[in-house]
């Protein structure tokens, strides 16, 4: 989602719809802004397109110099007006506007109700405006209030707020990584966005926040704090006006920045579609009936490269949690191979351009032969989605620009996991209780991920001793062998060493004949029920000389005590750890191609969208 607040001489409006404009790539699905007019807060949103707002904003003008904005994403049925942002406490007092999921919410709503607070939407973020707004009259202080209210969020947050009493002033935090903050520094005016874009025709004064950061935005000058009130001192980065290098908002290359932002997309891709208070998933654009789900007997999972893999881990998550037969297969062989299709057979292609040809061309073979397709994408607007008449989930990645793919892969994976769960609510393979608890854990991704991107030191210390290597194993069994198929291909495609991904399983039948003390093997050895097994390939591997860096938990004690090398990876479900342990190959070869000084955005003969044959 896409947040801008301005505070200064301006029209508030303007800056804000326009800057809520250039982050309409982000999609939306609602839109809303909050102006402080005549001390009063004037509200206007509309669901649906920005366009919507703009009419509306037509007929009910506001003026004044200070407000907030926000774009939501394409979500679905509970996309209405009440549940657009910005959202007001109970007293009017207070607006806030939020980006990330509080994953406590259902406790502090809990809380809230016993005090009497009456809510008028079903938004996680209306509890926080809710408890503003009760602490703002409390403490008789905003700022401190706000500082309380955050720190009792749980989550990856970025929250803007205004009180009508405290005329120019917009308070802004962060917590964790789901939304970026970015303070505009002006003259005699501040802004605040979500993504620099917005904010960049005006100044190219950039504070970042960090997370657990607050500041306090006046037209006047903008001060930084800690949540608990401790002055900071921040430094203003100036960033360079031409749009490739505002689109990187800092970073060397699209890949960091495309790896970094997978706390926000994983949530993005989750929002408004998982509820669990009720433990309903609504996948907005999926077309399929209730009806047509119980009776499905066979999925074909398709696509390429990148998504190929994503469609393998899709088969573990579908056929685990909604026990339908799921087929892998490449977009470039399906119809070549005269597939057994009939009316109970369903054709799921993962695309993130929604253009690749050969991805295409199984959905058109499927749809001759009268099976539906669903598609799971990136692009809005692409032939995809337009072909996919089972209907399209969207996982609202935003653009990805970076060739070598990865946070539109872990896009795929938590889109993958929502639809193998409304499979699993059509057809009663798991009850409303159990599909509670997995979205529990879903939620809790995007912090986890969070977490793993905080101390990335050890990869540039593996990079250090590896980046000589020619060749490179990747080893993982279950959900996790297509981990390491995923590993290798971003190791291949980036840094050019030859790497390959195995089920652990299958060393012995071949690969192991490699192994010499020249041979790096990444091996994924997160608890599961194959880890006692990952334990005897490690020793397999260590056996022959092999250079063992191992995936673990936290608690691990066994591959800790004999891996060369061990990366730390947060606990999660079994299933789920698939999407986690992604983040450490992602981070290992970028950082190996940089220590190599490759082309990271654009290595060489590859092709962001392949439409060709
Ligand atoms: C190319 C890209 C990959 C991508 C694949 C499929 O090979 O380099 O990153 O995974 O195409 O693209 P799609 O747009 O269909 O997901």
């Amino acid at each position: 989602c896409g947040i801008v607040g301005y505070v200064g001489p301006r029209e508030a409006t303007d800056v804000i719809v326009r800057g809520l404009e250039l982050l309409e790539y982000r999609g939306y699905d609602s839109a809303g802004i909050a102006i402080l007019e005549d001390a009063e807060f004037q509200m206007r949103r509309s669901v649906g397109k920005l366009v919507n707002l703009r009419r509306r904003l037509h007929a009910e003008p506001t003026a004044g110099h200070q407000g907030i904005g926000h774009t939501r994403w394409a979500t679905h049925g509970a996309v209405t007006e009440a549940n657009a942002h910005p959202h007001r406490d109970s007293s009017g007092r207070v607006v806030v506007i939020q980006n990330g999921i509080v994953e406590n919410y259902l406790e502090l709503k809990g809380r809230l109700i016993e005090q009497g607070i009456t809510f008028h939407s079903q938004t996680d973020t209306e509890v926080i405006a809710q408890m503003l707004g009760l602490y703002t009259a409390e403490y008789g202080d905003f700022q401190r209030a706000f500082g309380q209210v955050m720190s009792e969020l749980r989550g990856g947050n970025a929250v803007v707020a205004m009180d009508q009493t405290q005329p120019d002033l917009i308070l802004a935090a962060r917590i964790g990584n789901a939304g970026a903050v970015v303070i505009g520094h002006g003259d005699e005016e501040n802004f605040v966005a979500s993504d620099l874009p917005a904010i960049v025709d005006y100044t190219q004064h950039m504070v970042f926040l960090e997370d657990g950061e607050m500041a306090l935005v006046r037209s006047t000058g903008v001060e930084y704090i800690k949540l608990d009130g401790t002055p900071i001192s921040k430094t203003t980065t100036t960033v360079a006006w031409d749009p490739v290098s505002a689109a990187k908002g800092g970073y060397k290359h699209f890949m960091h920045k495309e790896i970094f932002e997978q706390p926000r997309t994983t949530t993005d891709t989750l929002r408004g579609r998982v509820d669990l208070e009720t433990g309903r998933i609504d996948l907005d654009g999926l077309n399929l009936s209730d009806a047509e789900m119980q009776q499905l007997d066979c999925i074909y999972a398709v696509a390429c490269g990148t998504a190929w893999h994503a469609c393998l881990i899709n088969k573990y998550f579908i056929e685990t949690l909604a026990r339908v037969r799921v087929e892998v297969d490449y977009g470039s062989e399906f119809r070549y191979r005269n597939p057994v299709m009939n009316e109970r057979t369903l054709l799921l292609a993962l695309t993130q351009s929604g253009e690749t040809v050969d991805t295409l061309a199984a959905m058109a073979e499927a749809r001759e032969q009268g099976v539906k397709s669903v598609a799971i994408l990136n692009a809005i607007g692409s032939q995809a989605g337009r072909l996919a008449d089972g209907g399209a989930i969207y996982i609202h990645s935003g653009p990805e620009i970076s060739v070598a793919s990865t946070k539109v892969f872990t896009g795929m994976l938590m889109a993958g996991y929502l639809f193998a769960l409304r499979l699993a609510q059509a057809r009663g393979t798991l009850t409303s209780a159990e599909i509670r608890e997995h979205i529990q854990a879903l939620i809790e991704i995007p912090a986890k991920i969070d977490t793993m991107l905080k101390d990335t030191a050890v990869y540039d210390q593996l990079a250090d001793l590896y980046h000589h290597s020619t060749d490179m194993l990747y080893l993982g069994r279950w959900v996790n062998a297509p981990i390491a198929l995923e590993g290798a291909l971003k190791m291949k495609e980036i840094s050019y060493i030859h790497a390959e991904g195995y089920p652990a399983g299958e060393m012995k039948h071949g690969p192991i004949a490699l192994i010499d003390e020249r041979m790096p093997v990444i091996c994924i050895a997160t608890k599961d029920h194959v880890y006692e097994k990952m334990l005897s390939n490690v020793e397999q591997v260590m056996a022959r000389g092999g250079k063992v860096i191992a995936l673990i938990n936290p608690s691990d004690k066994l591959v800790r005590s004999k891996a060369d090398h061990v990366i730390e990876v947060p606990e999660t479900t079994p299933l789920l750890a698939a999407v986690l342990n992604v983040i450490p190959m992602q981070l290992f070869s970028y950082a190996m191609a940089v220590r190599r000084g490759a082309d990271v955005d654009q290595p060489r003969n590859l092709a962001k969208s392949v439409t060709v044959e």
